[in-house]
C-alpha cells in the first residue's frame, strides 16, 4: 500500500542485485536441467561433475546475493506501484514480487539441505558448506525433488513476471519497465 514515503525510484544497489540476480537463475534454470539430464545419459562424466560443482557453487551465491536483496527491500523499500495500474495489475504484480522472492529463498536452500542429506559436499569455492538436514538418502531424494518442483514454478513465475515487463514496457508504455532500468 502507497504511504506517501516510499522512495521515488529503485536504488542503483536494488537494479544491480535484481539484474545479477536475474542473469544467475535465467542461466543456472536451463543449465541446472541440462546437467540433471546429462548425468543420466552419461552415468556422471567428468563435465556433469563440473557443472554439479559450479551449480552448488553459483547455487549458493544466489542465496547470498537474495538474502542481501531482502535486507536491503525492508530498509528501503520500495517506490509506490505506478499510478495508472488498475487494482487488479497492482495485486498481480505484488503477488508475484513476493512469489519470486519466497521462490529465489526456498529453490537454493532446498538444494543446499539436499545435498546435507546425501551427504553430498556441498561446495562453495572449495569449501564445504555447513549441513541444514540430517543424513538419510531417502529424505534426500525428496528435498531434491521438491528442489527440481520449486525450480519449475520459479521458471514459470520468471515467465510471467518476463511477460509483464514487457507488456508495460512496450505496449502499455507506463514507465514499469523503464523504473528498472540503470540510469532512470
Ligand atoms: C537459485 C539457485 C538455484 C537454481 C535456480 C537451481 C536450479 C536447479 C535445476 C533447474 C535443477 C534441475 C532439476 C531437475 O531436473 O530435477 C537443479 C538440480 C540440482 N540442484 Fe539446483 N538450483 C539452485 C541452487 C542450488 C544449490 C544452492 C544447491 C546445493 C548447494 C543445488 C543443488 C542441486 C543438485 C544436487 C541438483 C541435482 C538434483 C538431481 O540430481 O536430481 N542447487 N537445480
Ligand atoms: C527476464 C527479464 C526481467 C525483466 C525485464 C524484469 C523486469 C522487472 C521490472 C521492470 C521490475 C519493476 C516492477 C515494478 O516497479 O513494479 C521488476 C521487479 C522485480 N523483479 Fe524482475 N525482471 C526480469 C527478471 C527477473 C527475475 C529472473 C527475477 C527473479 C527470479 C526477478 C524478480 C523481481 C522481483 C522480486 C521484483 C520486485 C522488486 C521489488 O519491488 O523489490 N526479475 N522486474
Amino acid at each position: 500500500m502507497a504511504t506517501g514515503r516510499e522512495p521515488q525510484s529503485y536504488s542503483g544497489a536494488q537494479k544491480a542485485l535484481h539484474w545479477l540476480i536475474a542473469l544467475m537463475i535465467l542461466s543456472m534454470l536451463p543449465i541446472g536441467f541440462y546437467m540433471v539430464d546429462r548425468g543420466a545419459k552419461t552415468n556422471f562424466d567428468a563435465w556433469t561433475n563440473t557443472l554439479y560443482t559450479a551449480h552448488k557453487t553459483f547455487g549458493f551465491v544466489v542465496l547470498m546475493l537474495v538474502a542481501l536483496r531482502i535486507v536491503v527491500r525492508r530498509s528501503r523499500g520500495a517506490p509506490a506501484p505506478v499510478a495508472t495500474l488498475s487494482p487488479m495489475e497492482r495485486f498481480v504484480s505484488e503477488a508475484v514480487h513476493k512469489l519470486l522472492y519466497v521462490l529465489m529463498l526456498l529453490v537454493p536452500l532446498l538444494g543446499w539441505a539436499g545435498v546435507s542429506a546425501y551427504p553430498a559436499r556441498g561446495i562453495f569455492f572449495g569449501l564445504s558448506l555447513p549441513p541444514i538436514a540430517p543424513i538419510n538418502e531417502k529424505l534426500a531424494e525428496t528435498l531434491l525433488q521438491l528442489h527440481g518442483y520449486a525450480a519449475i514454478a520459479l521458471a514459470a513465475l520468471v515467465a510471467l513476471h518476463f511477460a509483464g515487463a514487457m507488456m508495460h514496457g512496450f505496449v502499455k508504455k507506463d514507465g514499469v519497465l523503464r523504473r528498472m532500468m540503470p540510469g532512470a
